[in-house]
């Protein structure tokens, strides 16, 4: 892999779809090997923006904007970090051969719709998920609920992340708002939803899993260790690395992990979400990009995901290794306000062994995840402790 000099005739230029805090952790990743960054998003100021060579504003998921920007730009790597994308503009520019889609064109076209994954994966790679159904009406969704689905089950919109749109139906009575919830927030209607029954699973682990190329120019797979993390309705607040698992549910993990992402293929970091009770695994999604419960690896691992998916992308060697016990947990807004002030960093950073993120989102939401607090321990519990104290210290505010 040759590397040019950014910001000239040679750079080597990656163009980030999705400028959150995931891609402004990659795009100094990135940077730090001297990769020209491009970041895109849907409004200004957006994270990554902010430690970009250059940035832009556009729909990402209207074809033509899309496609008029990459021929402007001409990247070598184009690099999705979210899912509400045009992905045959993707599926286009992958087929002209002048650059690479992170992992691939076929990857994202895939995890954007829960459908596509989840029927590759249950029907196809016979890998056991929670049983489930899509509906295109509320009948349709009555029907799959009462032959076999049955209470309690989760109903999302087959496009949407962060648990948008999803809601934990307990009995009948629950399920037309659930429905109508679900229509109403995915981040693209496709019209439908997906229904599944409730894993009633010990833990939930996000297993990273890094395809890259080892000394000879093959493909390898590595795992990172464990994360255990905390979701409330649908969205992490809370993550851990390692998580404690026996020797069997782990390589039965690694083992789903290697088949799912050996079937998606590419090279870069990827996401993989599973439940596990006992000895039992089943996958739950996958992210085909670093994750958010993996911000966690900023202080725990010796190459966090950013730095592991940029080196993956570039064709460049990885370690997986843990450095030490570390925990996460997310700062979230509190308020709807733009240009908050935030108050009590110097009280958190008083913690021992912690450290903060904050992302510089423009505009907090009340549940809007505006930084993240991380620290170190020696046991998980104890880092837990720690980080939990130290989001706690970090007041959002609004300037008036
Ligand atoms: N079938 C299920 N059984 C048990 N818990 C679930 C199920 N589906 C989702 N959850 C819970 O909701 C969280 C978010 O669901 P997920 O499908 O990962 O949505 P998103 O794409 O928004 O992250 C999961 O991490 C898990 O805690
Ligand atoms: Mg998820």
């Amino acid at each position: 892999m040759t590397i040019g000099t950014a910001l000239t005739a040679k750079a080597t230029r990656a163009l980030l779809l999705g400028s959150g805090e995931l891609g402004k952790e990659l795009a100094i990743s990135l940077q730090r090997y001297g990769v020209e960054v491009i970041a895109v998003d849907r409004y200004q100021d957006a994270p990554a923006h902010q430690v970009a060579h250059r940035s832009y504003v556009i729909d990402m998921t209207d074809i033509e904007a899309v496609k008029k920007l990459i021929a402007l730009e001409q990247p070598h790597f184009i690099i999705p970090e979210i899912e509400a994308i045009a992905t045959s503009a993707l599926a286009d520019i992958e087929a002209e051969g002048r650059c690479t889609v992170v992992p691939n064109a076929r990857a994202i076209q895939l995890t954007m719709n829960r459908e596509g994954i989840r029927t590759l994966v249950a029907e196809q790679l016979k890998i056991p998920t929670s049983k489930y159904a899509f509906a295109q009406s509320f009948e349709e969704l009555q029907v799959a609920v009462d032959s076999g689905i049955g209470y309690p089950c989760f109903i999302k919109p087959t496009m949407s992340s962060s648990g948008k749109g999803q809601t934990m139906v307990k009995s009948p009575d629950q399920l037309k708002a659930a429905w109508d919830y679900a229509k109403s927030s995915g981040r693209v209607d496709t019209g439908k939803v997906i229904v599944e029954a409730k894993i009633d699973f010990d833990f939930e682990i996000t297993l990273l899993t890094v395809r890259s190329l080892d000394e000879t120019g093959a493909v390898k797979t590595d795992f990172c260790a464990p994360i255990g993390h905390v979701q409330e309705s649908g969205d992490y607040r809370e993550s851990w690395q390692p998580q404690a698992m026996n020797e069997a549910s782990l390589k039965l993990s690694q083992d789903i992990a290697f088949k799912v992402t050996n079937e998606i293929g590419g090279l870069g970091l990827f996401g993989v979400e599973l439940f596990i009770k006992g000895d039992a695994v089943w996958f739950s999604e996958v992210s085909p990009r670093p994750h958010d419960t993996g911000m966690v690896t900023m202080v725990t691992q010796k190459q966090n995901e950013f730095e592991l998916h940029a080196r993956a992308i570039l064709g460049l060697p990885v370690n997986t290794d843990l450095r030490g016990v570390g925990a996460s947990a997310v700062i979230l807004g509190g308020v709807d306000a733009k240009g908050v002030v935030y108050d009590g960093l110097a009280q958190a950073l008083a913690v021992p062994d912690t450290e903060v993120r904050l992302f510089g989102k423009p505009e907090a939401y009340i549940k809007r995840r505006m930084g993240v607090a991380l620290a170190t321990a020696d046991s998980v519990d104890e880092a837990r402790s720690k980080v939990l104290k130290a989001a706690s210290l970090v007041v959002v505010k609004s300037a008036s």
